[in-house]
């Protein structure tokens, strides 16, 4: 019969097989998915795993610090940084249309995670073995979602399945692929990762370069992240965290609209919550939070954001809406 024992025994010998003696990179994302598919690979094939964490510039607030401090170092796991947000950035300038973004955001993942292997192969030295192997925390529904699985539609390109280069010359490691979120996190329970990493809510690999509606810049991603943080801290100060399955904060960098602050007109962008309940997110239905939550975090934001004069609630199911906007 089934049971999370039996799933990490099968993916534990399933990795030993395919790996066998090489090297294996994986990039972490900070989220559950990457951190778990870690944890397993290291679980089989120990310090043959190098974990990377790219800094794509579309993080959130103190997300770099979490995983270098609260996965690495309570893990044991071998992390390196790599501050890769000049040329993310670069490329994304200009660009609004999502899958767009998402394309490149891919793209310039795969640049990092060779120039990564470059970087190892040389630090390897005389035992120079080759890393032929890269892990993915690519989930079920990702799989379905991106149009791998059976009579799926193409809805988005997921980062982790989608927009993948001709030239990859990595072998995927994904033993999450037949898994959903809530056995996910229990994997990652029995392997003995902390209860605020496995309970973190998701967050897109693109991270905040999908949650700005319009072109991605670093003033944008300022004013974002800022609001982004705002959300975060009342969600948990008002014990939100396990009634909700994620709540995606959006700015909507093309649209302005007209408000008043003091004496004085004010012209800025809507910033947009997006509280949702869900079991895997295939499906969703947006959160009913508190009214008095909603209110502390609309005069938080309109307070300390200056470029934000507008807080509005997204209250659509998915379907017809998905989680995130883009
Ligand atoms: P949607 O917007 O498709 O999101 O309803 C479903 C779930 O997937 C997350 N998501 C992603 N996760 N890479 C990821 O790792 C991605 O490219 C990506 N896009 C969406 C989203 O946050 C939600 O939990």
């Amino acid at each position: 019969t089934w049971t999370t024992g039996n799933i990490i025994d099968e993916q534990v010998a399933k990795i030993r097989e395919q790996v066998g003696d090489k090297q294996v990179i994986c990039a972490l994302s900070g989220g559950v998915d990457s951190s778990v598919a870690a944890a397993l690979v290291h679980e089989a094939v120990g310090d043959q795993l190098t974990c990377f964490f790219i800094d794509h510039g579309l993080l959130r607030a103190g997300e770099r610090e979490q995983v270098e401090r609260d996965y690495a170092e309570s893990m044991g796991i071998k992390v390196v940084t790599i501050d890769d947000s000049e040329r993310f950035l670069a490329a994304l300038e200009g660009v609004s249309d999502p899958e767009q973004k998402r394309k490149i955001i891919g793209h310039e993942f795969i640049r990092s995670f060779e120039a990564a292997q470059r970087q190892l192969i040389a630090e390897a030295g005389a035992d120079g073995k080759e890393i032929e192997f890269l892990v993915q925390g690519t989930l079920y529904p990702d799989v379905v979602e991106s149009g791998g699985g059976e009579g799926a539609a193409n809805i988005k390109s997921h980062h982790n399945v989608g927009g993948l280069p001709e030239d990859l010359r990595f072998e995927l490691v994904e033993p999450l692929r037949e898994l959903f979120k809530d056995e996910v996190r229990e994997i990652g329970r029995r392997l003995g990762l902390a209860e605020k990493l496995v309970a973190r809510q998701p967050f897109p690999g693109p991270g905040l370069g999908i949650r700005i509606v319009g072109a991605v810049n670093r003033e944008r991603l300022d004013i974002l992240r800022a609001a982004d943080l705002i959300v975060r801290e009342e969600l948990t100060k008002a014990g939100m965290d396990s009634e909700i399955w994620q709540c995606p904060v959006v700015l909507l960098a093309d649209v302005r609209s007209v408000g008043v602050q003091g004496d004085g007109r004010t012209y800025g962008h809507p910033i947009v919550l997006r509280p949702v309940s869900s079991e895997d997110a295939m499906t969703a239905d947006w959160t009913r939070l508190p009214y008095d939550l909603l209110a502390r975090i609309s005069n938080r934001i309109t307070n300390s954001v200056e470029e934000v004069n507008r807080v509005v609630l997204d209250c659509t199911s998915k379907p017809p809406g998905t989680i995130e906007w883009e």
